[in-house]
C-alpha cells in the first residue's frame, strides 16, 4: 500500500504577513481556484493509493477537514501535532502511526505548499520511483534549477540522467539551504537539482533512517503515537512525549547525512511558493517585473510585488526597484528583494516583542 503522508503544519512565516501562525500560506487562496493545501490532498488520489494522511498541529485541525470537504477529499487519519516541532518528528509520527498498523506498506512525504500542476506527470516520477523505494532506498524528486537558491535543498547526481523516460539515480550528496556561493557554485556545476521537498520511501526504510541518525526522537514520537487521544476524527498527539522530541527539518537530520538516496528527475512545472520573491516571480509581473494585487499604484516600478490585502487601504509605489511590500490592515512588510528568506527573522523578532 502508497500512503501520501501530506506535511501540513507548517506556518510560512516567510510569507508573513499574509501568512500568520493561525492561517499559513497552504491554506490561503493565493491564485484562484484551489488552495495549495487541496492540491497536495488530490495530486497523489487515485484509485491505488491510500486516503492521505494528514499531519498538522492544533491550530489548522478545522482548516483541514474544512477544506478536504470542500475539495471532495477523502481523507485519511489527521494526527495532530501538540505543538510544531518542524519536520522530523512529524513524519516520524506518521512512520510510526504506519508501522504499527501497516508495516509493509510505502510512503510518500509530501508539503502542501507547492505548485505542481501536471499531474500525470507527478505520478509517472512516483511510479519510477517505486522499485527503488521498495528496495531500501530513500527516493527524492529533483527539479531543473534555475537559479541560486538558497532557500531550497540541493541533489548532487552520480551520472545524468539517461533516456527520457523518468528513472530513479543515485545521489552523490544532499545539501540543504546552502549559502549563497556555494548555491552558485552548484548552479554553474550542472550536476544538481533542486530537492522538490517530496520523499519516496517504504515505511521500514524511514524507520531505518531515524533509527540511523536520530536514535533519541524514536522513543519519544512511539510514546506520543501510542499514547495519542482520539479526539473528533483527529487523533491527538501525546504532548508530553512529543516535547522530548528535537526540533529539527527531515533535509538536515535524515537527507544530509543519508547515504541511500536516489532522485527521478521531475520536468513538470514546479514551484514552492515559498517566500514573497517567489510569489513575485510565478504571479504573472508584468513587463516591467511588477506584480501587483489589491488596490494599488505602480509609477515608474521595476522587479517589485506590491500587494495590498486591506480593502480600501491603497497602496503606492513610486521608482521602486527590487522591492517587495504587503501591506495588510495591521502590518505592512517593506524589504529588498533580496532578503526573501529573511522575512523568517522579522517574525522571529516580532515574537519576542509579544
Ligand atoms: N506537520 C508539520 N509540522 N508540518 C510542517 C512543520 C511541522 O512542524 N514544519 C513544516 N511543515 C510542513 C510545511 O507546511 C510544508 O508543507 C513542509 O512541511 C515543508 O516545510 P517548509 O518549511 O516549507 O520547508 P522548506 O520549503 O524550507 O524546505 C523544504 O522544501 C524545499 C522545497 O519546497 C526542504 O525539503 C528543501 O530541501 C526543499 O528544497
Ligand atoms: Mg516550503
Amino acid at each position: 500500500n502508497l500512503y501520501p503522508v501530506l506535511l501540513c503544519g507548517g506556518s510560512g512565516t516567510r510569507l508573513w504577513p499574509l501568512s500568520r501562525k493561525s492561517f499559513p500560506k497552504q491554506f490561503v487562496k493565493l491564485g484562484d481556484g484551489e488552495t495549495l493545501f487541496q492540491a497536495a490532498a488530490r495530486r497523489m488520489a487515485g484509485p491505488k493509493i491510500m486516503p492521505p494522511l494528514i499531519i498538522t498541529n492544533s491550530d489548522f485541525r478545522f482548516i483541514v477537514t474544512e477544506q478536504l470537504a470542500e475539495a471532495g477529499i477523502e481523507a485519511g487519519p489527521i494526527l495532530i501535532e501538540p505543538s510544531p516541532r518542524n519536520t522530523a518528528p512529524a513524519i516520524l509520527a506518521a512512520v510510526q502511526y504506519l508501522a504499527a498498523r501497516d508495516p509493509d506498506a510505502a510512503m510518500l512525504v509530501m508539503p502542501s505548499d507547492q505548485v505542481m500542476p501536471d499531474r500525470d506527470a507527478f505520478v509517472r516520477a512516483v511510479e519510477a520511483g517505486l522499485a527503488a523505494a521498495e528496495d531500501g532506498q530513500i527516493v527524492t524528486f529533483g527539479i531543473k534549477p534555475t537559479r541560486p537558491e538558497t532557500g531550497y535543498g540541493w541533489l548532487e547526481l552520480a551520472h545524468p540522467p539517461a533516456g527520457d523516460q523518468p528513472a530513479a539515480i543515485p545521489l552523490k550528496r544532499f545539501v540543504e539551504k546552502p549559502a549563497a556561493d556555494r548555491a552558485a557554485t552548484m548552479l554553474a556545476d550542472g550536476r544538481y537539482l533542486w530537492n522538490a521537498g517530496i520523499f519516496l520511501m517504504s515505511v521500514k526504510t524511514a524507520l531505518k533512517a531515524f533509527e540511523a541518525h536520530l536514535p533519541d526522537m524514536l522513543a519519544p514520537v512511539k510514546r506520543a503515537v501510542s499514547e495519542a487521544q482520539a479526539d473528533l476524527g483527529f487523533l491527538r498527539l501525546a504532548p508530553a512525549p512529543w516535547q522530548l522530541a528535537e526540533e529539527i527539518s527531515v533535509d538536515y537530520a535524515i537527507m544530509e547525512r543519508s547515504s541511500n538516496l536516489q532522485v527521478v528527475p521531475f520536468d513538470g512545472d514546479w514551484s514552492d511558493l515559498g517566500d514573497w520573491s517567489s510569489v513575485l516571480r510565478e504571479g504573472g509581473p508584468n513587463e516591467n517585473g511588477v506584480a501587483a494585487h489589491g488596490p494599488v499604484t505602480a509609477i515608474d516600478c521595476e522587479e517589485s510585488l506590491l500587494r495590498s490585502e486591506a480593502e480600501g487601504l491603497e497602496l503606492v509605489g513610486i521608482g521602486l526597484k527590487d522591492m517587495l511590500v504587503v501591506a495588510m490592515p495591521d502590518a505592512v512588510l517593506v524589504a529588498d528583494r533580496s532578503r526573501a528568506q529573511d522575512v523568517k527573522q522579522a517574525v522571529t523578532a516580532l515574537k519576542a516583542k509579544g
